[in-house]
């Protein structure tokens, strides 16, 4: 049976770029020729825009890490969030750094849930200035928390320059981004991508309980 991996689009504000960079890593992925991304029984990616779900930020009244069941949680769409994740079995997080950090969205929707995220493989995308370092780290960070299996590879996708940050990204700007052309912006970087999903697909391939 083949895996199911959650491609988490962690920019809620517009306009934004992130969801053609998760288009990036998810068409390198699906148009790499080597190892598990061409295999028989590749996983399946599946996109999750944050945008498109509704979790008030006070919205819950019990301890995710105590949650057993989701009927326990308070609300629908906590439990539809519930769902959601616990439908996948690793997660490509794709997130800009804000303030050296991740967007509260992501954080809020992470800590929306406990259980649904223990135990599963996870590879950190970031893009920024400097491609988003310090915003990886913290993420690792928490998803280490979560007791999650971060891959130790990261994809760091830093800006060409600070007139192309503000003409492009600030603006939510078509980066003109194709996964197939050796013409295209962060190209350099789809040798990268593809070695830290195979490196989740190892991971999915270890026994649970087993962590790094
Ligand atoms: C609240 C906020 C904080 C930001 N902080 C950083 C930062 O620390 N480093 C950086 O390189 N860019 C920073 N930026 C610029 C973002 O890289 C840029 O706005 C990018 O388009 C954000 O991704 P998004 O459009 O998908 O939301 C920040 C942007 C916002 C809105």
């Amino acid at each position: 049976m083949s895996h199911s991996i959650g491609v988490i689009i962690s920019s809620v504000r517009q306009p934004r770029i992130c969801p053609q960079i998760a288009d990036f890593v998810v068409e390198t992925i699906q148009t790499s020729s080597s190892g598990a991304a061409a295999g028989r029984s590749k996983p399946t990616l599946k996109k999750i825009d944050l945008a498109n779900w509704t979790l008030p930020f006070t919205g819950e009244p019990g301890i995710p890490a105590h949650i057993k069941d989701p009927s326990e949680y308070s609300h629908d769409s906590t439990r539809e969030w519930s769902k959601e994740i616990s439908s996948h079995d690793a997660f490509i997080f794709v997130s800009p750094q804000y303030n050296w950090g991740y967007p509260a969205a992501l954080k809020n929707a992470i800590d929306h849930l406990y259980n649904e995220w223990v135990g599963k493989p996870a590879m950190i995308v970031t893009y920024g200035g400097y491609g988003g370092n310090k915003c990886a780290a913290q993420l690792e960070s928490v998803l280490n928390g979560l007791r999650m299996k971060p891959a130790t590879g990261h994809v760091e996708l830093p800006y060409p320059g600070r007139e192309w940050a503000a003409a492009k990204a600030f603006k939510g700007a078509d980066l003109e981004l194709d996964a197939k052309s050796a013409g295209s912006l962060w190209a350099e970087h789809r040798p990268t991508i593809v070695a830290v999903f195979e490196e989740v697909v190892k991971l999915l391939a270890e026994p649970s309980g087993s962590s790094n």
